[in-house]
């Protein structure tokens, strides 16, 4: 995997399949990112969502077609996944040479989690623990930020303040952004461009061009997640 793009878009993609066994998962995707731009993934379970981001991530190599994706990226999970036995400073500079404490303490701090350093991981709640994952990808600086459903297991209220701290800090910052997750408000009040994986390759390519902050009652806002709705095959939606 190499570092840049011959279009200087941050991820470029060409060709990629991936199969299991006999399932094909990817079936010759291509896609491009730009810097800065905030990517969402929406898709039926199974679909290889996650499979593509760990391509991406480099976890996992592809069977065919190129892949090109910035070294400095790192991923959010839908678990925190914090070592229990290190405080949360130690978490969050895990890996990182001991300069980066102060780097740590100020990720920390544009989290919401100034004064937590100290702190063990056990005695977080789910939303402050994943704003500690966020601090922990914050703190390596991340031209491409890979986000797994990083929301899904928080309550609904924490979920959209874990949504409005991600668009603020990816706002600052202009990391490129792919986002998986499974609700479509999410995918649209964050992405410059949703799209649905089906089947092995993108059923509909969707740029959302409304100002931000995005009201879920604007009708644009409305006709984009009917039609990504309808692309998951879920008519007659509520609106
Ligand atoms: N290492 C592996 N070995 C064998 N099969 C795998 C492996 N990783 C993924 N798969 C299969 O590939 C398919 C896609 O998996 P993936 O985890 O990418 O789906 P997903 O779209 O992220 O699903 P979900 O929405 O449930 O998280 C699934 O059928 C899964 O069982
Ligand atoms: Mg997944």
């Amino acid at each position: 995997m190499s570092a840049s793009t011959a279009t200087g878009a941050a991820v470029g993609i060409k060709g990629l399949r991936k199969a299991f066994g006999a399932k094909t998962v990817l079936a010759g995707i291509d896609l491009e990112i730009g810097r800065g731009e905030f990517f969402a993934l929406l898709g039926p379970s199974g679909t290889g969502k996650t499979t593509l981001l760990r391509i991406l991530a480099g976890l996992e190599l592809p069977d065919a077609g190129t892949v090109l994706a910035p070294r400095r990226r790192t991923t959010v999970y839908q678990e925190p996944r914090l070592v229990q036995a290190r405080r949360v400073l130690a978490n969050v500079t895990l890996g990182l040479p001991r300069s980066a404490r102060e780097a740590g303490l100020a990720a920390l701090a544009e989290v919401g989690l100034e004064g937590y350093g100290g702190a063990w991981p056990a005695t977080l709640s789910g939303g402050e623990a994943q704003r500690v994952a966020l601090a922990r990808a914050l703190v390596r600086d991340p031209e491409l930020l890979l986000l797994d459903e990083p929301f899904a297991a928080l309550d609904a209220l924490t979920r959209l303040q874990m949504q409005e701290l991600v668009a603020e800090l990816c706002e600052r910052h202009r990391p490129a952004v792919v986002l998986v997750t499974h609700d479509v408000d999410e995918a649209v009040r964050l992405a410059d461009r949703v799209v649905v994986l089906r089947e092995g390759s993108f059923a509909v390519e969707q740029p959302i061009d409304l100002p931000h902050p995005r009201d879920r009652s604007d009708p644009d806002f409305i006709a984009h997640r009917r039609l990504l709705l309808s692309h998951l095959g879920v008519t007659g939606a509520p609106h």
